[in-house]
């Protein structure tokens, strides 16, 4: 049976570290690190998600402006507000929840936010400055951000001892978000990286070959137990609800990944809910938190 790679102990681990890292540079500098949330309309997963980002900047230490617009703000409303924040030298991360409102052009938002302070990472300027990097731990101090999902799945990889040098790493998606960044990461980890999506042939027998499997596609236990090799580390990115009557509320999460099935072959496997979950947040502050010591720094 698998070893299970508990993200919400890591998570909690790393908040702890991230915590007294910001007192500390509040000693030492004077500098308190801060991140402003930026949330349009009622979305209620959005909702969810800025109260929980919230919540970790408690835990963290970290100052947390939160910055509600309603559902029919305009767009010059929500620049005016990111070119303030941008202005703002207690501001070290801006981050706007996403999605937008469907009226709301998302690109010229992204574009807005100034890199040094794009705590996202989805800005062009970050996107490139990661493209070009030669090695994974030059990118505290070439300035880049990485965005926080891909960057907590390495942060799993790397705390759980899994070797990434010379590995096989599969990943399933292709998303900005995940898919494409999480390749970059592993490659420049010197895994040996194949990207698979909705067209790849044979994709049960190229997960097959995989040391490291990243399910980043969206679709309920779509990778099954069986297409996962002995010994293989199985992180799964994807949140799905489906129904479940024997749930109390009707429905539960599932994975990308059929768990059960997968555990059988796997050597490590995260869960979901509980396993790369809560890694993005901590990542989340874990470049708010490097934003402030750079800022600190200049
Ligand atoms: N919506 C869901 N996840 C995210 C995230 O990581 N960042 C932003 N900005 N919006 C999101």
């Amino acid at each position: 049976m698998a070893q299970i790679i508990d993200g919400k102990a890591v998570s909690e681990q790393l908040k702890a570290e991230i915590g007294a890292a910001v007192l500390k540079l509040r000693e030492e500098t004077g500098v308190q690190a801060g991140l402003a949330v930026i949330l349009v309309g009622e979305d209620p997963a959005s909702q969810v998600y800025v109260k929980n980002k919230g919540i970790s900047c408690k835990q963290c230490n970290i100052n947390s402006i939160e910055h509600r617009l309603p559902a029919d703000a305009k767009q010059e409303d929500l620049m005016a507000l990111i070119d303030k924040l941008n202005n703002d030298p207690a501001i070290h991360g801006i981050l706007c929840q996403l999605p937008l409102p469907k009226h709301l052009d998302e690109n010229q938002v992204l574009l807005a936010i100034d890199p040094a302070k794009d705590v996202d990472g989805f800005h062009p300027m970050n996107v490139g400055k990661f493209m070009t990097l030669k090695k994974f731990s030059d990118m505290a101090d070439a300035g880049v951000f990485l965005p926080c999902t891909p960057y907590g799945c390495i942060e799993l990889l790397q705390r759980s001892g899994v070797k990434l040098d010379g590995a096989n790493a599969v990943v399933i998606g292709r998303s900005n978000i995940v898919g494409k960044p999480v390749a970059m990461m592993l490659m420049s980890l010197n895994c040996t990286v194949t990207i698979c999506h909705s067209r790849t042939k044979n994709l049960a027998d190229v997960v097959r070959a995989a040391d490291i499997v990243v399910a980043a596609i969206g679709s309920p236990e779509f990778v099954k137990g069986d297409w996962i090799g002995k010994g293989a580390t199985v992180i799964d990115v994807g949140v799905n609800r489906i129904s479940d009557p024997a749930a109390k509320s009707g429905t539960r999460l599932v994975g990308d990944v059929e768990y059960a099935a997968a555990s059988e072959n796997a050597a490590f496997i995260t869960p979901v809910p509980g396993g790369v979950g809560p890694m993005t947040i901590a990542m989340l502050m874990k470049n708010t938190l490097m934003s402030a010591q750079r800022a600190a720094n200049k």
